[in-house]
């Protein structure tokens, strides 16, 4: 079948180098794609929020398959739109609708959400500028430190963690007053964890799941996670202190919670959810959900099945992933990002890459790249994933980061640090 997959990030170069893959696939479009992802299928020049471009591209090309890298088209209701176009209705999106999206583009609908089905996440109110007064007061009697977050999407910078209730309330008035737009129009105000942050993933239809393998994100962009956060600078899977005890626990505790929750709610559900959670003690909280797979996670998490994805999504469009089981490596993934000078903060574009061919047990997943008259160049902040699967967690680590070390542009920056806190 011919697939459409829309995104253009690491993520979906690694969601395209597996669709690829499979021998249900016989063509791939990405769309926009980037300046790597031409080695997996045709790279289609549009904005997968322009869903009436989306659309005429769909029936040009007689895609039988969307796959939905990124939130926001889920978010802005992308297959919303597909189920109700006659012409599109038939073709199954992997990528759940705006009621089930909600769970990312809305903090406090995930929070409320929690609350109903009893998930494990930490205290929380909300506020807006109407109850600004009582926020205040909230912040008064709160215990340090304490986490701010915007209610909608603000691109990975809507949460501020405060250590004064002083900070908190200017944060509180700043987010309420525009900081982030009208995402920060309503502010949750968290209980702060202190544990261990990583990522667990499932595909569902809905009524089934699989769960993927779990990865931990590295967020900050310094050496030994110090300065400031970024959209994610390397990854690890498995994660060594994820051990069957506790990934048990998450299942019971927060995955099938969160299925049956929806179930209840009656939000049918199609595609990825990403829990972003804590291990607190020997217990799993939950602190997030995304409605898509996690960036760099997902370079680290699909080297691991060894399933033919596409034949997984078909299952998960017809609503029969009950009848499959995920293989998944034993083998470690580690991803190491490579990212332009001055990100997550002001950086150049148009950087000439060179060196990717020297790399030597890795692949190189293109991020922020584009090909201009034959030359690969930067053209985003994350500009490159370097994935490396070997048989123990050393290995994978070492040779991502001595692969990462071997591609050049001006102005290249990497942490050499990404996953040795964990051997
Ligand atoms: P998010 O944008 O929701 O992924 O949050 C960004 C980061 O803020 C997370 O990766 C955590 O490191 C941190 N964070 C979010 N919520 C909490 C919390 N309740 N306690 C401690 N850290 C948090
Ligand atoms: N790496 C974190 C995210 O994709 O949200």
């Amino acid at each position: 079948m011919n697939i459409l997959l829309l995104g253009s990030g690491g993520r979906e170069s690694a969601f395209a180098w597996k669709i690829s893959q499979s021998t249900q696939c016989s063509q791939l479009f990405i769309a926009p794609g980037n300046g790597g992802t031409h080695a997996y299928g045709k790279n289609i020049n549009i904005n997968p929020n322009n869903f009436d471009a989306v659309k005429a591209l769909v029936l040009k090309e007689n895609i039988e398959l969307v796959v939905v890298g990124p939130e926001e088209p889920l978010v802005n209701g992308i297959h919303d739109y597909f189920v109700n176009d006659p012409e599109l209705s038939g073709i199954p999106v992997i990528g759940p609708k705006k009621e089930g999206a909600i769970l990312e583009g809305s903090k406090d609908f995930s929070k409320q959400f929690m609350a109903r089905h009893g998930i494990p996440t930490p205290g929380s109110e909300s506020f807006t500028n109407e109850t600004l007064a009582e926020g205040l007061a909230y912040l008064d009697n709160h215990s340090l430190p304490i986490v701010l977050k915007a209610d909608g999407l603000a691109a990975g910078k809507g949460v501020v963690i405060c250590q004064t209730v002083a900070e908190a309330k200017e944060e509180l008035q700043l987010m309420l007053g525009g900081k982030f737009g009208t995402a920060g129009s309503l502010v949750v105000i968290e209980e702060y964890l202190t544990g261990i942050e990583l990522s667990v993933f499932v595909l569902t239809d809905g009524d089934n799941y699989v769960i993927l393998p779990e990865a931990k994100d590295y967020k900050k962009i310094g050496q030994g996670d110090s300065g400031l956060n970024t959209g994610g600078m390397g990854s690890v899977s498995p994660v060594p202190f994820a051990d069957a005890k506790f990934l048990k626990a998450v299942e019971d505790s927060i995955i099938i919670p969160t299925i049956n929750g929806l179930k209840k709610d009656k939000i049918d559900y199609t595609g990825f959810i990403f829990f972003g959670l804590f291990k607190v003690g020997d217990k799993p909280m939950i602190i997030e959900y995304n409605c898509r797979m996690g960036d760099p996670e997902t370079e680290s998490v699909l080297p691991r099945i060894e399933n033919d994805l596409v034949e997984l999504f078909i299952a998960t469009a017809k609503k029969q992933l009950g009848n499959y089981t995920l293989n998944i490596s034993p083998k470690n993934a580690a991803t190491v990002m490579l990212v332009a000078g001055g990100y997550p903060g002001d950086y150049e574009k148009g950087k000439a890459i060179s060196g990717i061919e020297n790399i030597r047990q890795s692949l190189a997943f293109h991020a922020g790249t584009i090909l201009e008259g034959g030359v690969v160049k930067s053209n985003g902040g994350r500009v490159l994933a370097v994935t490396s699967l070997q048989d123990n967690q050393f290995e994978a680590l070492q040779s991502a980061t001595a692969d990462a070390a071997r591609i050049y542009f001006d102005g290249k920056y990497f942490r050499e640090d990404i996953g040795f806190d964990l051997v």
